[in-house]
């Protein structure tokens, strides 16, 4: 009796098995009424009492093995379609189309701006979110305890006054010039953080694109040139610009730059406040301290700088009320900006 269920075991495991009818044979050999196991099963009435439970045993893991086996083989079969039965692919259904993604606004107003730049011969910039004390402030010309630095309200790092979230991107200027000589023609785009109070208007955090321009005989004439340019290519040609006196520690002289409302064309209207005017960036004679303190020479050099957030120019250009909706990844809200 042994030896047979030995024997058995050993058909069952090496059983090769290629179709279901094959599948059925097996069954039927091992499995059915008349098959192996139930002549086993007959025949265990004649083993020797002593051996009964042993031999028992033995029968039963003969049968486990080989229901599991015609299970195996069986859900084997019902998986892997048959060359014969009908193709999986219906290769003549409609294709299911990856719906288009989309730029994020903010993206889409880097883009243009970054482009207008690169046409005038800037470079791009980009630095670390996580900045120490002297690329935001200290290489800027903000004195220790100044109060300037308050202008920003700053977040600071684990309560350490060394580092903290970068609050403009002129950080990332301040890296530029320590690493190059002039010229030097780069603009910097980037999220920047300030602890102000979130609402439609203002958030903790935005993005920026600072500009940087440093060579021989650089005057504000330059400056008020790259900039008018800009504000042509990017807000239309009929643009005008002008600059008020301001304050940076970083810049001086400093201007604020606006530009004639392009939703009423300088007529007044509730977007401009019925200025005419929109106030779009910071800008200003780089001090000669801050070339100093980032290793060159103000007597050979000067350049100028500016910087503007660009949130409020994709809300402007997008008509966009509320700055929140910039950071909620609202697909409501972002499928809008789909081209093409
Ligand atoms: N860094 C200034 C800010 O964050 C903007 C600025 C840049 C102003 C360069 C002047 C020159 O507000």
């Amino acid at each position: 009796m042994k030896q047979r269920i030995e024997k058995l075991t050993e058909a069952i495991r090496s059983a090769s098995i290629q179709t279901p009818e094959e599948l059925e044979a097996f069954r039927i050999e091992y499995l059915g009424k008349k098959g192996a196991l139930a002549e086993l099963f007959e025949h265990f009435k004649e083993v020797p009492a002593e051996e009964k439970r042993e031999v028992g045993q033995l029968v039963n893991q003969l049968k486990n093995l080989a229901a599991e086996s015609y299970e195996h083989w069986k859900a084997h079969f019902e998986s892997v379609p048959l060359a014969s039965s009908a193709p999986v692919t219906d290769l003549t259904r409609p294709a299911i189309l990856t719906p288009p993604g989309a730029f994020h606004p903010l993206t889409l107003v880097k883009k243009e701006i970054t482009a207008i730049f690169t046409r005038l011969g800037y470079t791009v910039s980009e630095g670390p979110e996580i900045e120490d004390d002297w690329h935001n402030f200290s290489a800027l010309n903000f004195p220790p305890e100044h109060p300037a630095r308050e202008m920003q309200d700053t977040f600071f790092i684990d309560k350490n006054p060394e580092i903290a979230l970068r609050t403009h991107t002129s950080s990332v200027q301040v890296r530029v010039m320590e690493n190059q000589k002039p010229p030097i023609r780069t603009i910097s785009p980037g999220r920047v953080y300030r602890n102000e109070a979130i609402s439609a208007r203002s958030h903790c955090f935005f993005h920026q694109v600072e500009g940087l321009y440093i060579d021989r005989n650089i005057s504000m004439a330059h400056l008020k040139h790259d900039l008018y340019f800009f504000a042509r290519e990017m807000f239309g040609p009929e643009t005008r610009i002008r600059l008020r006196p301001s304050y940076f520690p970083f810049t001086e002289p400093s201007a604020e730059m606006d530009v004639s409302c392009n939703i009423c064309g300088g007529k007044g209207c509730n977007i401009c406040k019925y200025s005419g005017w929109l106030e779009i960036m910071g800008c200003g004679m780089v001090d000669p301290n801050v070339l100093e303190n980032c290793g060159i020479d103000p007597d050979i050099y000067s350049g100028f700088a500016f910087g503007m957030g660009y949130d409020r120019i994709a809300m402007l250009k997008y008509q966009i009320r509320d700055i929140r909706l910039l950071s909620e990844n609202d697909l409501r809200f972002l499928s809008q900006f789909v081209s093409g």
